[in-house]
């Protein structure tokens, strides 16, 4: 059958999700931040609902994964809970730990199910961050000592590995915006803990291609930015944020090294991290194999002395933000801006200015609030999100078809899940989950996307 839009050979169908939103079994492992800022502001959280309550993976794994199977995933991407594994965060592991996560590898397997494995989804154990967490250069080394013990541990079948999940949004959350612990606003530190993180990324990197035969990459919320107008201001705007938000991460990592406008800015603006001898180095010698991208909007940038508010003190001086602009089709169940062609954006770019580096959608989605009123006969009829990812992967297919290397498509996520502090709000999963009886009911999507995934393609 020729279908419309048929994606390559082995194409990566799949879904994503994390440790910290899933698990649970919280008894069972030692604090992260979450834990405690949970406990210390439980009133943060939407609905007052904290990291305990979530869809039980940590005793259900083997039902979800027969129904991740029932839906034609060839790959998943889990997080390992630093602080179930290693429960002091530095030091001996928990045997249970290392149980569960070896029964899970193996149930993923013996569904041929790939498992690809991230090591740092948001997740900083508490006792490290009582040290500084990433502010503080020897968490680097605790984090090395994981990495090396999770590779150790679970490299023989684990093969496609990753060290971080989006590592900008702590240092936005944590640092600039208050929506992560330590929820701070110190755009000094938050440009020291971003440099902490990388070089920490690129330490387990080196130790990886050293030892064990596998592929290792990152997973980067990658978010266009389009200045609003052409007006200069808004150029350099745009600019900035495409420094900051993408290419802090993105350049390290692929290409070894900073951008030079970005050091710049940081010098002109006494910013710049404390860095040791060796660092460039590391960095330079230490790229991925290959990229996770995470996409879920662009960011529409207008310089900041145009905004309504320019002294919102949330803002360090040299920041720039979107704000509300008539003509952008926004995602009417939350509120984000739903742009499709950002997704081929980014992989054109990727393959012009990046080596074309071997990629895939790690994660897009669309969120969705009250999602139970689009329940019909005992299931959730989300024909927008079938209509969200088609339009998505329409633009993707495009991008391969252009010779983008893009091996896969992962939607955020599998299961509806704890989404931080906005807890159980938005929705985004192919499978709802009653969280009183831990029920879980197919939503529409999940059987599109099942022939989606067993025909390799789609027809308009
Ligand atoms: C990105 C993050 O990786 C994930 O943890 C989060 O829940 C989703 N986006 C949805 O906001």
């Amino acid at each position: 059958m020729t279908l419309h839009y048929s994606f390559p050979k082995d194409f990566w169908w799949g879904s994503a999700a994390s440790a910290t939103q899933t698990e649970g079994a919280t008894n069972k492992k030692s604090k992260t931040i979450w834990d405690h800022w949970y406990e210390t502001e439980p009133n943060r959280f939407f609905e007052g609902v904290g990291p305990e309550v979530t869809s039980d993976f940590y005793n259900r794994y083997k039902e979800d994964i027969k129904n991740m199977k029932a839906i034609g995933h060839n790959t998943f991407r889990m997080s390992i809970s630093w602080a179930r594994l290693i429960p002091n965060g530095v030091g001996k592991v928990d045997q249970d730990a290392v149980n569960f996560y070896n029964d899970v590898i193996d149930e993923l397997i013996k569904h041929d199910i790939e498992p690809f494995v991230n090591l740092f989804h948001f997740d900083m154990p508490l006792a490290l961050q009582e040290k500084g967490g990433w502010e503080n250069r020897e968490v680097i080394d605790a984090f090395v000592d994981y990495a090396e013990k999770a590779f150790d541990l679970f490299g023989d079948r684990v093969k496609t590995w990753f060290t971080f999940n989006e590592p900008i949004v702590p240092v936005e959350g944590g640092y600039l915006y208050d929506f992560h612990y330590p929820n701070i606003v110190d755009a000094k530190k938050a440009i020291q803990v971003a440099y902490h993180t990388m070089i920490a990324h690129a330490k387990a990197v080196e130790l990886y291609h050293a030892r064990f035969d596998g592929k290792i990459g990152i997973v980067l919320n990658l978010t266009p930015s389009y200045p609003r107008s052409q007006n200069p201001k808004d150029l350099k705007a745009s600019h900035i944020c495409d420094l900051f938000f993408n290419r802090s991460f993105l350049d390290p990592a692929v290409k070894g090294e900073y951008p030079e406008d970005l050091i710049q800015l940081l010098s002109e603006y006494d910013h710049l991290p404390t860095t040791e001898k060796g660092d460039a180095e590391l960095l330079k010698n230490n790229t991925v194999d290959l990229l996770g991208v995470n996409y879920y909007q662009p960011r529409r940038v207008k310089a900041k002395d145009y905004l309504p508010n320019p002294n919102s003190p949330f803002m360090p001086d040299w920041f720039f933000d979107n704000y509300e602009m008539p003509g952008r089709k926004m995602n009417p169940y939350r509120g984000w801006e739903i742009y499709e062609k950002g997704i081929y954006d980014i992989m054109i770019n990727l393959k012009e200015n990046y080596g074309n580096i071997e990629s895939f959608i790690s994660e897009n989605g669309m969120g969705v609030q009250n999602e139970e009123r689009f329940i019909e006969n005992g299931r959730i009829e989300d024909d927008y999100r079938i209509d969200f990812i088609k339009e998505h992967l329409k633009w993707l297919h495009k991008a391969i078809q252009e010779g983008c290397q893009v091996k896969g498509y992962h939607l955020w996520t599998f299961m509806d899940n704890w989404s931080w502090m906005n807890a159980y709000k938005n929705r985004y999963g192919f499978f709802s989950v009653n969280l009183e009886t831990q029920e879980r009911t197919a939503k529409k999507s999940a059987s599109w996307f099942k022939d989606v995934s067993e025909q390799n393609g789609f027809n308009d």
